[in-house]
């Protein structure tokens, strides 16, 4: 019996994972594909390093050139993250025949171009399901079970870390900083976690849904992107009375060529799908013009969720069914706008002196910029400072920022202590 080889780039949170379902699921594997798999090599930084799995010492090695040089393998797994040398060793694969699976979003949104066309002109096939939304076969469904629909909308909770954190910060009333530490020991977090709660992680996945659903190449500086580090239990407090929860949301919309493309903390009301999507969990709405509205829920980050992802791509490459699908090739010129033409309804939350005609104040200079106000809420007395709540009707966020400048300049006002978009579901 033939066995497909695979060299293993990674044996961190996400190799372990692959190695062990390739253990565990053999049958399974052998069923669905009709061939055994062997890890031949496996690629590390620290031989040295003690680590919680049962592959015996002589598949390890530091050295690229022993999983590059072995014809044998014909497919390359590449786990290890960061830009170099993960791009260089994947080119350097993809360039000696080998077929390459890769869960590495940064890599993939900001040199996927790249990536794809050394995949094309060496005909190989190049993979990438878990990296995004980990064990949700996200990807693959917009590139096949959804290629018949105009993707119009996409809309997701795609970064485990954060909302491990929002969910323990919502629960326990906690700080930011005290939970992290608990999404990193559960290695939900990246390397670098400024990764997860500045959102730089979830921007690099929206990039890649965007470029499979709308079909253009999306410059990662064209999505706007916020993270989580500004939220407050104070905030969590206003959310809940207001009838919402704090998700970070990756947001992407197309209509009439104009797209949409951002990333940020936002409210959503309490009765929506997404805010009942606890600890590491991920999920993704999508909107195609003829399936309709689509929800996807599960894990989105961890050993095993992820490593059932790059398990399912070396199959679909072993039955040769990984199709090639090359991002910018809408024939429809397409532009992402800028985030001050985009409008949202707005939780702002500012604090100032508790003096008379400040509300006055505040409400008229939103007028002047054309930002109608749902609701104020006004908190505590006998104290020199308060917070005014106010939510917005649906406005440009230009004309939001410019009453936002214009508010600051009001004597009494102390600070805008937060502002966080609103948004009401799919069909807003
Ligand atoms: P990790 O736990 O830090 O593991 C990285 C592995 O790669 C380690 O085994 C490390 O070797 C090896 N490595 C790193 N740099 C290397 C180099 N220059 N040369 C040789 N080996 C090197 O990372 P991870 O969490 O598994 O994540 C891997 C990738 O999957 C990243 O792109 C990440 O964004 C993505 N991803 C992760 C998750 C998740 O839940 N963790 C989910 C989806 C996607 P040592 O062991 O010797 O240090
Ligand atoms: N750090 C990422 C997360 C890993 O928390 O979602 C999964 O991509």
């Amino acid at each position: 019996m033939e066995k497909i080889k695979i060299g293993l780039l990674g044996m961190g949170t996400v190799g372990s994972g692959v190695w062990n379902i390739l253990k565990n699921n053999k049958d399974e594997i052998f069923r669905n594909c009709g061939y055994e798999m062997e890890i031949a090599k496996i690629l590390v930084k620290d031989l040295d390093k003690k680590r919680n799995i049962d592959a015996p010492a002589s598949l390890y090695t530091d050295d690229f050139n022993e999983v590059l040089n072995d014809d044998e393998i014909k497919i390359v797994v590449e786990v290890m993250g960061g830009i170099e040398p993960a791009k260089d060793y994947i080119l350097k694969s993809m360039d000696k025949k080998k077929h390459v699976v890769s869960a590495n979003k940064a890599l993939i949104a900001s040199h996927g171009k790249e990536l794809f066309e050394r995949a094309e002109s060496n005909k190989v096939m190049f993979l990438y399901e878990a990296s995004v939304a980990g064990g949700i076969p996200i990807l693959s469904t917009i590139k096949e079970s959804l290629s018949g629909n105009k993707i119009e909308e996409v809309m997701g909770i795609v970064n485990g870390t954060t909302n491990y954190i929002l969910t323990k910060m919502t629960k326990d009333k906690v700080d930011f900083h005290n939970v992290l530490k608990e999404a990193q020991d559960k290695g939900y977090a990246e390397l670098d976690p400024t990764a997860d709660v500045e959102a730089y992680d979830a921007a690099h996945k929206l990039a890649i849904l965007g470029f499979l659903s709308f079909g253009i190449n999306i410059d990662l500086s064209s999505i706007y992107r916020e993270g989580i580090t500004k939220i407050t239990p104070v905030d969590i407090e206003y959310a809940k009375e207001l009838g919402y929860a704090i998700k970070l949301l990756a947001i992407g919309k197309e209509q009439d060529g104009e797209i949409e493309m951002r990333v940020h903390p936002t409210f959503i009301p309490l009765d929506h799908p997404l805010a009942s999507v606890g600890d590491a969990f991920n999920a993704v709405f999508l909107k195609g013009n003829a399936v309709g509205d689509l929800m996807f829920y599960g894990k989105g980050a961890g050993d095993m969720p992820t490593g059932s992802a790059v398990v399912g791509d070396i199959i679909d490459i072993i039955k040769n069914r990984g199709n090639i699908f090359y991002p910018s090739n809408s024939r429809k010129k397409k532009i992402v706008k800028s985030m001050e033409e985009t409008t949202c309804k707005y939780y702002i939350r500012i604090v100032v002196k508790d003096k008379p005609g400040v509300l006055g104040k505040i409400a008229s200079e939103f007028g002047k910029s054309q930002v109608s106000l749902s609701s104020v809420i006004q908190k505590g007395r006998k104290t020199p400072t308060v917070s005014l709540v106010f939510i917005t009707h649906k406005s440009k966020e230009g004309n939001v920022k410019n009453a936002i400048d214009n508010i600051l300049s009001i004597e009494q006002v102390v600070e805008i202590a937060n502002l966080i978009r609103v948004e009401n579901g799919v069909d807003e």
